[in-house]
């Protein structure tokens, strides 16, 4: 469980640092930069693919650090091929997954209903749910966000909701989507408190106040205060930034001297 006061910063890889080479060089640049480094603040959260999860929890040892994944299933067990379970994720040392991500709903059709199932069946077997949402244009966010928010969450079980950290992440403003112009830290928080809103009409004050909003969409050392910190958001879902573990790491250093 990641405390109140703490950050969190996630690291998506995505489908990248697939070859030996490229993995060996992040996790030793990774090694190197944090040596030394005095983190009290922050939970890095490193989500890789499926089979690099356990080399990732077997080579980094530090308390601030957990790994996760970046899919799993609804079913936990059997003749589902191809499928990865909650359970071989948590076997694997994976303590968190990312779901709802846009790119599973664009490339692979993944909708709400299908997300909640997936995230029910995650929180049933104790990973924690980094769950995305937001809107597809600039503009849409209010609305949008809002459905995502009460379908997801209107089919997980209360009791298990707690353990999501809701990340609000606008599909135009992922790198890879080319962004004209970002956001800035109003509207961020302006879609934070759109998200909190929600969270404590559903669940009551005390556990929405104990529950992480993360922001997610082109974020950098160069704008992370700004739209993680200064917005009032609980940290970070870092996509293209993070395959530089050097800019990861300065992005906790922001965190640290906060
Ligand atoms: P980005 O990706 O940081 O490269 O915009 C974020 C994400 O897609 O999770």
């Amino acid at each position: 469980m990641i405390e109140k006061k703490e950050k969190m910063i996630a690291a998506n890889f995505k489908m990248n640092l697939n070859l030996k080479f490229e993995l060996d060089s992040w996790l030793k640049n990774f090694v190197l930069t944090k040596k030394g480094m005095r983190v009290e603040k922050t939970k890095l959260v490193l989500c890789p693919n499926f089979t690099q999860i356990s080399l990732f929890a077997g080579k980094i040892k530090a308390n601030w650090v957990r790994i996760g994944a970046q899919n799993c299933s609804w079913e936990t067990k059997g003749r589902f091929t191809g499928e990865v379970s909650p359970v071989a994720i948590s076997s694997a040392g994976g303590e968190y997954v990312i779901l709802g991500h846009s790119e599973r709903r664009e490339h692979f059709q993944e909708t709400n209903l299908q997300i909640a199932q997936k995230a029910e069946n995650a929180l049933k077997n104790n990973l924690n749910v980094i769950l995305c949402v937001g809107e597809m244009k600039r503009g849409d966010g209010a609305v949008e966000t809002k459905k995502q928010l009460k379908e997801i969450f209107g089919g997980i079980s209360r009791t298990r909701a707690e353990k999501i950290v809701v990340c609000y992440e606008p599909v135009w403003a992922i790198s890879g989507n080319n962004p004209g112009v970002l956001l800035n830290s109003n509207e961020i928080m302006e879609a934070k408190l759109i998200i909190k809103k929600f969270l404590v009409e559903s669940f009551g004050r005390g556990m929405a106040e104990r529950m992480k909003i993360i922001y997610g969409g082109s974020v950098s050392p160069l704008n992370f205060k700004e739209f993680c910190l200064d917005s009032g958001m609980d940290g970070a879902l870092v996509g293209n930034a993070s395959l530089s573990p050097v800019e990861l790491l300065k992005m906790v250093k922001v965190v640290e001297s906060s």
